[in-house]
């Protein structure tokens, strides 16, 4: 009955810049573009099936059971008693892996939202994000909702507590706007979060929150002299930049051409700028663009406002 009354949804959910230099796992924002594509349909057979997957590179799993987009959805559908639901899943990667853009948290959130439509819609976007999680952390081994929560509710997602899932969404200014910059180098995010020490000074500490809580109260007040002065990361930033060649003569550039401020979009090696308008972070990204290409590293470019829509369905 369920396969005749069948139709696609398809799903679109963003790319996110975690981390926001001063929020590490606890803010992140996301882009228009790129982003992962689920299509799922009803089935006669019961059960997940994951039937397709472009833009991998043959690299990731079709058994749901470990698979990031699988795995939330599965979750999610253990969690309603409906795992004898015959479902078909189709993944489209749009986005590299281990590319600080949030690739892996994109499939899960598609997984699951798609899903979540195809039942009609039973729990609402924020009650997904435990399952999203489940795919992410599946993924990355890491729990952190950084990338999770703002590609699921779209805007800026600032999470107090990561296994709460405590999370609020803040203010965007309508001016503010992104250029990410891509260079085609993948960094593994556990890489990425060895390097860093598991103890830092007070002193270190006391900074980081002071330029977190100073870039909130500038969302809040759209003070974007405030949001500049707040986007430095003393905690990440100084141990990664060496995975990223040309970080801080991109960063030099980036301020240079008027940037609110500069940093690696999660675990890297995408950089980002956050700018005042769409003709400034044009300028900065194609200039941040420009150091990676003088060097021979090709790179891809994404300017945008902050999405505010999130995870949503496509035609
Ligand atoms: N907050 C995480 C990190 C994001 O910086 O390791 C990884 O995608």
């Amino acid at each position: 009955m369920q396969t005749s009354e069948s139709k696609d949804i398809r799903v679109f959910a963003p790319a996110t810049v975690a981390n926001v230099a001063c929020g590490y796992d606890v803010l992140g924002f996301a882009i228009d573009a790129p982003g992962d594509e689920v299509v799922v349909r009803f089935s006669d057979k019961p059960g997940l099936r994951i039937t397709k997957i472009t833009g991998d590179g043959g690299k990731l799993p079709k058994d749901a059971k470990s698979n990031t987009a699988g795995v939330a959805a599965l979750d999610y559908l253990a969690h309603l008693g409906k795992l004898d639901v015959g479902i078909e899943m189709e993944i489209h990667k749009k986005m590299p892996f281990g590319s600080g853009l949030g690739s892996s948290a994109a499939s899960s959130v598609a997984g699951v939202y798609a899903v979540n439509e195809l039942l009609g819609r039973p729990l609402t976007k924020k009650q997904l994000l435990p399952f999203a999680m489940a795919g992410e952390v599946s993924a990355d081994g890491a729990y952190h909702a950084d990338n999770v929560g703002p590609s699921l509710l779209g805007g800026i997602v600032f999470i107090r507590d990561n296994h709460e899932l405590d999370t609020a969404q803040l203010p965007v200014p309508k001016e503010l706007y992104a250029a990410v910059v891509h260079p085609d180098i993948e960094i593994l995010t556990k890489v990425a979060r060895d390097i860093l020490p598991t103890q830092i000074e007070v002193t270190k500490a006391t900074q980081q929150c002071g330029n977190l809580g100073g870039l909130i109260c500038g969302l809040i007040q759209e003070d974007f002299g405030l949001i500049s002065r707040s986007i430095h990361d003393v905690i990440a930033e100084p141990y990664r930049q060496k995975l990223i060649p040309e970080f801080y003569n991109a960063k030099r550039a980036a301020i240079a051409q008027g940037a609110l401020g500069f940093s690696i979009s999660g675990a890297g090696p995408s950089v980002f700028a956050l700018c005042e308008g769409e003709e400034s972070a044009k300028r900065v990204g194609a200039a941040v663009a420009d150091v990676f290409s003088q060097t021979g590293l090709t790179n891809q470019l994404y300017v945008s406002a902050i999405n505010t829509t999130g995870a949503h369905v496509i035609a």
